[in-house]
């Protein structure tokens, strides 16, 4: 079973990703690394060499590819193993929901969680990490605060069609593990 953690830049995608697998003995994917990896250069270049466009044709084209990797390699597990459940984790970019019908795709290929922690948390947390993100590496406290709050109006409408919302990533992940499972 494949579960795709959606989100905001910042909102802890990755981390939360890495701990469900841990937790669970499965796989983890990260969207963002996937896409470094087959272009050979960060995420920065590729929007500054090809522009935005080209990283989303990209983006979602890796998202289909990596879902079709854990389909045939749980059909080749079921059938050397007996139903042995094992979960893949997928780490997406904060805009992977939002561009080429990815939502409806996922929604329809695995269980989508939207982790929204409150937009004073993405703030503090961006603010420190934005030199990696194209997107926000320019802004200033004021802009960032400003395009967090017009982006995520933005994409609400994308990231509110997940199957489960997590709002707390500070509870133990094993509390959060049963509130996907048991949506
Ligand atoms: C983006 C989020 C980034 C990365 C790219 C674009 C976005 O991923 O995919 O910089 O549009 O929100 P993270 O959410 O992992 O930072």
């Amino acid at each position: 079973m494949i579960i795709y953690l959606i989100g905001f830049m910042g909102s802890g995608k990755s981390y939360l990703a890495k701990e469900l697998a841990e937790l669970t003995h499965s796989s983890f994917v990260d969207l963002d690394q996937v896409i470094i990896a087959h272009e050979g250069v960060s995420i920065s270049s590729i929007f500054e060499n090809h522009g935005e466009q080209y990283f989303r044709n990209l983006e979602s084209d890796l998202l289909r590819s990596i879902t079709q990797d854990v389909y045939k390699r749980e059909l080749i597990k079921g059938q050397t193993e007996q139903s042995m459940t094992m979960y893949t984790f997928v780490a997406c970019g904060g805009g992977t929901p939002c561009f080429n019908e990815n939502m409806d795709w996922m929604n329809e290929h695995g269980l989508t969680v939207w982790v929204n922690p409150s937009s004073e948390v993405l703030v503090e947390r961006l603010e420190k990490e934005k030199s990696q993100r194209p997107l926000i590496a320019a802004l200033d406290l004021e802009g960032l605060k400003q395009f967090i709050q017009v982006k995520l109006n933005e994409r609400e409408a994308y990231y509110s069609k997940a199957k489960v919302t997590i709002h707390n990533t500070h509870i133990p992940v094993e509390e959060i593990f049963k509130s996907i499972i048991h949506a």
